[in-house]
């Protein structure tokens, strides 16, 4: 666990950067630091390894104060991963990732292979090892950055707006894959971000600071999007508070039709204006409007009772028949929720 104990941060020309900064960062989870530019993200993360002094107040690292910690120990059991990767030009992929594990002595062929293991865990074609980072593009450099700090394994990882200079196709990748990664590994992982989508996709916890350092709400991301401390966390939450919220809410409940199908090779309608072919072994395989009885229309699913009201919005909004394909598990289909359900559904949400 990091804990935060009235931590301040001025830097010599005056400026309060961090004030009074207090808060809990629990072992195994992500929390995330989020707020506009200048709010003191950075100063805040990069006091956690002593890049950065604390002016006043304490860090401490499972109870211990890091100001107690020389530094080069302090940063072996701390990853860290920054924006633009932050990889050395002139070193192979494999040496960057290799890094630490070289600075501790390790033998290099097992340095080495730890970097092979690392770079497959995070994705990366193990032909790319011996490539330098200027012949990665920047997803994959930015993967290679993860890689890198966690080639020590260590517990702690302090991660600065790692993802924020990548397209959103990669970036969403990006933090799939970490999200991925920390099922496996439960680092304690310490997360700056500017972006509030990131935050809430990401966070176990999302502390909101405002300029000048001070905390304005730390809360699970559910109970941020319900109950916003005040107007500044309300205005930086956004105005599509309400849709963001439906990742939280069930489809459970979702009423689903199973009139609206019909098996591949069999032709035939339903009574309604589309129909969604379904294989022999149950998956599905695309909409057919009444109209163009052979054009096969794209279609999204959600799996019924597992994934997010969210999800299932997504899923109507990929197939012009504006219904969501509920499947299960397996991706079988196991019916079809149609605009009025979504709309029901949503509504009760709402009141909710
Ligand atoms: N070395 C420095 N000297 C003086 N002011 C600084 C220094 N580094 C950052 N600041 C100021 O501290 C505040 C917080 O900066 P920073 O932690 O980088 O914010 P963020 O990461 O949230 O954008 C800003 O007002 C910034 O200008
Ligand atoms: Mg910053």
């Amino acid at each position: 666990m990091i804990t935060f104990d009235a931590v301040t941060k001025r830097y010599p020309d005056g400026t309060v950067a961090v004030d009074g900064l207090s808060l809990e960062a629990p072992t195994g989870e992500i929390t995330v630091f989020v707020g506009p530019s200048g709010c003191g993200k950075t100063t805040s993360l990069r006091m956690i390894n002593r890049m950065i002094d604390a002016t006043e107040g304490q860090i401490l690292l499972d109870g211990v104060p890091v100001q107690g910690i020389d530094p080069p120990t302090l940063r072996r059991g701390i990853g860290y991963v920054i924006q633009q990767a932050g990889l050395f030009p002139h070193r192979r992929i494999v040496d960057n990732v290799a890094t630490v594990p070289y600075l501790l002595g390790w033998d290099r062929r097992k340095a080495r292979a730890r970097a092979m293991e690392l770079l497959e865990r995070v994705g990366l074609d193990s032909a790319l090892a011996r490539r330098y980072p200027f012949q990665l593009s920047g997803g994959q450099q930015q993967r290679v950055g993860v890689a890198r700090a966690l080639a020590a394994d260590p517990p702690v990882l302090l991660m600065d707006e790692p993802f924020s200079a990548v397209d959103p196709v990669v970036r969403t990748s990006l933090q799939d894959e970490l999200l991925r990664l920390q099922a496996e590994l439960n680092k304690t992982i310490v997360f700056v971000t500017h972006d509030i989508d990131e935050a809430i996709k990401l966070g176990d916890r999302v502390a909101v600071l405002r300029v000048g350092g001070r905390l304005a709400q730390l809360a699970d991301p559910k109970t941020l999007l319900s109950d916003p401390a005040d107007d500044f966390v309300r205005e930086f939450l956004g105005r599509d508070r309400g849709i963001r919220r439906l990742q939280f809410v069930s489809t459970a409940g979702l009423r689903l039709r199973t009139d609206l199908t019909v098996e591949e090779g069999f032709g035939g309608g339903t009574a309604e204006p589309w129909a969604l072919v379904v294989s022999a072994d149950g998956a599905p395989v695309g909409w057919v409007a009444d109209a163009r009885p052979d054009v096969l229309e794209p279609f999204g699913t959600f799996v019924h009772g597992r994934d997010s009201m969210r999800s299932a919005l997504d899923a109507a909004l990929l197939s012009p028949s504006g219904c969501a394909v509920g499947v299960d598990e397996n991706g079988k289909v196991v019916g079809v929720a149609t605009r009025e359900a979504l709309d029901e559904a949503l509504a009760e949400a709402a009141d909710g």
